[in-house]
């Protein structure tokens, strides 16, 4: 394993999108993106929606979301009304629609108060076709309040992710996010009450001071408290982008074999409590909705994560949120203050986008496959012009274990499951054109 980590451990998209946002090449038209929702729409399957709140009180040394670190509540108070008018615009071109899904993230939605929260999601109350309706929401537990979760309930939210990272002292004080065990347990147990069916805990492995033992003291902690899903994320260290990482000391932080070695404490403990590797960083205990749809090999993955269902269109509000039909990404502009003169001027926020090709489709179809089932069939690839490459490759991740080849199917080994990035990478002919600057992405392991 550890010569596997070592050969495969480098730098290399998540592929939320394919092809990767650095990759995108221009957006379409606001005519043209509204003629493709008009195109796609089914009214079974809605639209989802995603809403994206970049404000945070505090600053969490460690983080690569794109966030806004404010005390200032009125920031919230006006970017909710900005977030009414953005949805007007929708709702003007798109008479017809109904919402399936709704996930806010960001950043912190719960950085709005709860009545603003409420005013929100008003808003979009007529669409929403509540006998299937999906609410879920990302929150920092330090700032949520039962008002809050009173809001969500009423408007049928019932999938709540939280951040808890690590429970360890010594790891919170040097990422500067100190939450006690108690608080987690509480709110876990507020929203059980409340009618949230799922909870999901986020932790990372890879930052500063953590260790084998403390690791596997949180990962003990976590488990007593019984979420049904865990994101055990890998931590992207980029500070090049990420500027508040470059407080974190790079010796403090297990890299390479030893960061793997962070995670396979924390699976072994996850599987042993009951929980399954569903794909890449992933958790579901054995019955929730991830681990059946997983059986069934019917995951979908999206920027927002692993979900069970997904319309083929997310429209996404606020700055830098992404949407997409089948065929074409949009972005919204990422600075506030950019996206608040577009959408005060009555326009989409659009900054940059991608039309799909034929190629990127078959592409992004395989790798979805590879990342939410651990295999596909690879046949399309063959048309691709650096084949001949990608098949020696394959051979060779083939000889070390990672994968297995059969006819059309590639089928990912459970040793392959840590480089399942990797994997993905051999089909992505943007990595291939060595000329020019290639964008920074995280690290693979
Ligand atoms: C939008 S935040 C979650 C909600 C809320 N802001 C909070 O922190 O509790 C999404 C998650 O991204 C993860 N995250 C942020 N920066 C990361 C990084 N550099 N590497 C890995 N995961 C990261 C954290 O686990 C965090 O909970
Ligand atoms: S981890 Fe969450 S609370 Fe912390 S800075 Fe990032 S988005 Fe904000």
């Amino acid at each position: 394993m550890s010569s596997l980590i070592k050969k495969y451990d480098k730098a290399g998209p998540r592929y939320t999108s394919f092809p990767p946002v650095p990759f995108w090449k221009g957006p379409p038209s606001e005519d043209q993106w509204f003629s493709h929702i008009d195109l796609y729409y089914r009214d079974d399957l809605g639209v989802d929606l995603y809403i994206h709140v970049p404000y945070c009180e505090t600053l969490c040394y460690y983080c690569a979301c794109n966030r806004v670190i404010t005390k200032n509540k009125e920031k919230g108070t006006l970017y909710v009304e900005l977030l009414k008018k953005e949805w007007e615009i929708y709702r003007r071109r798109l008479q017809n629609v109904r919402i399936g899904a709704i996930h806010l993230g960001g950043g912190t939605p719960n950085f709005l108060s709860a009545s603003e929260l409420g005013d929100l999601l008003a808003q979009f109350k007529d669409k929403i076709d509540f006998k299937r309706f999906i609410g879920s929401i990302e929150v920092d537990p330090r700032t949520l309040t039962r008002d809050h979760l009173q809001v969500l309930v009423e408007f049928g939210f019932k999938r709540l992710s939280m951040g808890v990272q690590d429970f360890d002292q010594q790891v919170q004080k040097s990422v500067n996010r100190i939450q006690d065990y108690q608080l987690i347990a509480s709110t876990t147990k507020l929203a059980k009450q409340l009618g949230f069916e799922s909870v999901n805990f986020d932790l990372i492995y890879g930052l500063p001071k953590q260790s084998k033992q403390s690791i596997s003291e949180t990962i003990e902690k976590v488990i007593c408290l019984n979420p049904d899903l865990i994101a055990f994320y890998s931590f992207a260290y980029v500070p090049g982008s990420a500027k508040g990482q470059n407080i974190l000391k790079q010796e403090e932080m297990a890299q390479g074999e030893a960061k793997r070695e962070l995670y396979e404490i924390g699976k072994k403990q996850l599987e042993q409590g009951g929980y399954i590797e569903i794909g890449m960083d992933h958790f579901a205990l054995k019955g929730s909705y991830l681990e059946v749809a997983h059986t069934k090999k019917s995951l979908k993955r999206s920027f927002m994560g692993y979900s069970d269902k997904k319309s083929n269109i997310l429209i996404s509000l606020g700055a830098t949120s992404i949407s997409n039909t089948p065929g074409s990404y949009i972005q919204n502009e990422k600075e506030v203050a950019n996206f608040r003169q577009r959408v005060e001027n009555g326009q989409l926020a659009i900054t940059v986008g991608h039309t799909q090709s034929e190629q990127d489709m078959d592409i992004d179809v395989t790798i979805q496959e590879i990342m939410c089932n651990g295999e596909a069939n690879i046949s399309k690839m063959r048309a691709l012009h650096f084949w001949n490459q990608i098949e020696v490759e394959l051979a060779e991740m083939e000889q070390d274990g990672i994968l297995k080849l059969e006819s059309d199917m590639l089928y990912v080994t459970s040793l392959g499951n840590t480089f399942v990035r990797n994997i993905a990478m051999v089909f992505d002919p943007n990595l291939r054109d060595r000329s020019g600057d290639q964008p920074k992405f995280s690290r693979t392991i």
